[in-house]
């Protein structure tokens, strides 16, 4: 059996999707400190099969530990973590806390039940500001907020577990920038409060509740002047996982990959193939750059495809019609 932590978020209600799909047994836990019970609904919808959810806190030792007692737990991808980078500068304790120790009280327990395979996700932020695109895993990394410095010390952490015992199996994503939502509508992204990230903020706009976008810089040196960036189909992101986890089956040691398309896309390109594939407009004002943003960043995924067979088949159309499929299936996210 696999555990998804973090499982009802975002990119892990279409892993479970497609790790069930696959013919995996699964258990979410999650603490929904971030998501909704009625994703789980959906995924239940989705794959016509009951799944089993503890909703339990990483920080919580001994509820995590009663996990590991109730289900025989073969491997665990881990998602469940905070990803906000302006909150994380504004709360690193919260961050560093719920990240690090919620970690580290998985892997202990994972540790002592001798399971010794995990898929964790990781970020691209880890390359921090790279100017050399696009990126392999063996570039250097550096952070620039508490979010991203949790990320780091957790491959760093994984890293040294792997050196201490070659039992385990480590596989550490890295992931650009994940868009988009299940072909059916039925799951997607659900953020709370004011969103930062582009496609989110452009679905605002689509749908009224904010008036215009504001494209942070037109003066970069990209093919139109806006920022690029790799954005990932969610769905592409899933089935990564899977080859992934069959990965921690087959190898042991720690691999690390880049999860993305290899293709740059600017503000500019996902404004216009959202109005163009959706039918919809959305209005923008150019204000200065956003303090701390790059101007391109996309990932060299050669070495997903050559060890894990992985490789994204969605384009850019696909990301921005289904991102607006969920939007207007679902008005109010997944509230009532
Ligand atoms: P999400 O917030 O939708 O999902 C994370 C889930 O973890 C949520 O359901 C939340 O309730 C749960 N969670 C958080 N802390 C927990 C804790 N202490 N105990 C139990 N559950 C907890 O986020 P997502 O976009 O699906 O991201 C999943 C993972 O991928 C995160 O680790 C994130 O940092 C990483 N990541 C995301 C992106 C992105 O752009 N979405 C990019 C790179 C990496
Ligand atoms: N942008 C705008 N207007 C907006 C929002 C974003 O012009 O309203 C631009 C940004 O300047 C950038 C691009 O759109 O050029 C993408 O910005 P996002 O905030 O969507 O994504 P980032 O690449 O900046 O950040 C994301 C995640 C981080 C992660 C980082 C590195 O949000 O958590 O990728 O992978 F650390």
């Amino acid at each position: 059996m696999i555990l998804v932590t973090g499982g009802a978020g975002y990119i892990g209600s279409h892993t479970s999707v497609e790790l069930i799909k696959n013919g995996y047994d699964i258990v979410i836990l999650d603490n929904l400190c971030n998501s909704k019970y009625e994703s789980i609904n959906r995924i239940i919808e989705l794959t016509g099969k009951e799944v089993p959810f503890e909703k339990v806190d990483l920080l919580d030792y001994d509820g995590v530990k009663a996990v590991f007692d109730k289900y025989d737990i073969d491997a665990v991808i881990h998602f469940a973590g905070l990803k906000a980078v302006g909150e994380s500068v504004e709360k690193p304790m919260l961050y560093y806390n719920n990240n690090i120790t919620g970690t580290l009280n998985l892997l202990r327990i994972m540790n002592d039940y001798g399971c010794k395979k995990i898929v964790f996700s990781s970020s691209a932020t880890v390359y921090g500001i790279t100017k050399v695109v696009p990126v392999t895993e063996d570039m250097p990394t550096g952070t620039t907020n508490p979010y991203g410095s949790t990320k780091l010390m957790l491959e760093n952490i994984m890293r040294d577990i792997s050196v201490s015992d070659s039992d385990w199996s480590i596989v550490l994503l890295r992931y650009f920038n994940p868009i988009g939502a299940h072909e059916s509508g039925r799951i997607g992204e659900d953020p709370n409060g004011i969103p930062n990230n582009l496609m989110p903020r452009i679905c605002n706009v689509a749908t009224g509740k904010m008036e215009k976008l504001t494209v942070w810089g037109d003066d970069y040196d990209t093919h139109d002047g806006t920022g690029v960036r790799d954005y990932i189909h969610v769905l592409d992101l899933a089935d990564g996982h899977v080859a992934a986890v069959r990965k921690t089956f087959s190898t042991n040691g720690v691999m690390t990959y880049n999860l993305g398309t290899g293709i740059g896309y600017s503000v500019y390109d996902l404004i216009k193939t959202f109005e163009r594939v959706n039918d919809t407009s959305v209005p923008y004002v150019v204000c200065p750059r956003r303090a701390g943003d790059i101007g391109a960043l996309y990932a060299d995924c050669t070495r997903a495809e050559e060890e894990m067979g992985w490789k994204a088949k969605r384009g850019l159309e696909d990301m921005c019609r289904d991102t607006y499929r969920f939007l207007i299936n679902n008005p109010n996210g997944y509230s009532e």
